[in-house]
């Protein structure tokens, strides 16, 4: 997923979420004047840069941030202005406050990021320090998602395990939604959020073909660069054949679409 480019042609989805999610909390997006909003995993900062300033006045300042240094100096290339910067982060480190400051932002949104998180609590805890007093932070992550488990499976595929051990991208979340919304609530109240709302949303997408859905996965995909130039047509037909037989991925026989079905998660939690 370092690949700004790659990802960008294939993340058409995620705009569509961020809309539906955004419009949704649309009274607590809002700003005072000159407040500080952080873009948590902002990838290649498009996101950043063309959508979410249409939810904030003009004024406010964005911060793109991301553990990748590679999507942070694409995005600082391309989109950054007077209102809008980028810096590199990992929401999960325990020890980010040599380069960040406690109690600096009013705002934390993140778009399909936490699911990439193995240490989820000690993003959150990060985040709430991150907040000033009464700022509130804005979190859409998918709990089921077909990405999630055809990358599942191709990590664990003995085939090629010598290339993707060690790599556990994955927070794999609990199916069971109420579960997931008593444990999210918790851990939220836990950390010392006062007010807090989780939110399960069941979600569909149509692709053109198969191999646009591919396309899709492969830019997802964290083992890949890993993978011998030699092997990679083999890998492809493996990656394919688990993708075709993912229970959240259907042909739709009339139309020739294949349509994956997910579920999202819609966090707010206010400081
Ligand atoms: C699926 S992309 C989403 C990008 C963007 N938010 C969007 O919706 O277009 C996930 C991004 O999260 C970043 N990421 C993964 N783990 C992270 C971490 N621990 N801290 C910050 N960013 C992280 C990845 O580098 C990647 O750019």
């Amino acid at each position: 997923m370092d690949s700004p480019k790659i990802f960008r042609q294939w993340n058409l989805k995620t705009y569509k979420d961020m809309f539906d999610f955004f419009d949704g909390q649309r009274s607590r997006l809002k700003c005072g004047k000159n407040e500080i909003v952080l873009d948590i995993g902002c990838g290649p900062g498009d996101l950043t840069s063309k959508l979410v300033p249409s939810y904030f006045p003009p004024g406010t300042r964005l911060i793109g941030s991301d553990i990748s240094q590679e999507m942070v100096t694409y995005a600082q290339v391309n989109y950054s202005n007077e209102m809008i910067t980028f810096k590199q982060l990992d929401i999960g480190s325990d020890n980010i406050w040599n380069r960040w400051e406690k109690e600096s932002v009013n705002k934390i949104i993140s778009i399909y990021v936490l699911h990439w998180v193995p240490n989820l609590r000690q993003a959150m805890v990060n985040m709430y320090s991150l907040l000033k007093e009464n700022g509130a932070m804005f979190l859409l992550l998918p709990s089921q998602i077909p990405f999630m488990t055809i990358l599942g499976k191709i990590g664990e595929n003995e085939e090629f395990m010598q290339y993707t051990k060690g790599a556990k991208y994955f927070h794999i979340h609990s199916t069971d939604y109420k579960v997931l919304i008593e444990d999210y609530t918790k851990m939220l109240k836990d950390i010392g959020f006062r007010e807090v709302d989780v939110i399960n949303k069941e979600k569909c997408f149509h692709y053109s073909c198969y191999e646009a859905l591919y396309d899709a996965v492969r830019s997802l995909d964290p083992y890949l660069k890993d993978i011998p130039e030699n092997l990679r047509e083999r890998y492809s037909e493996v990656i394919q054949n688990i993708a075709y037989n993912d229970k959240g991925v259907t042909l739709e026989p009339e139309s020739g679409f294949v349509r994956i079905d997910y579920r999202l998660t819609y966090i707010y939690a206010r400081k």
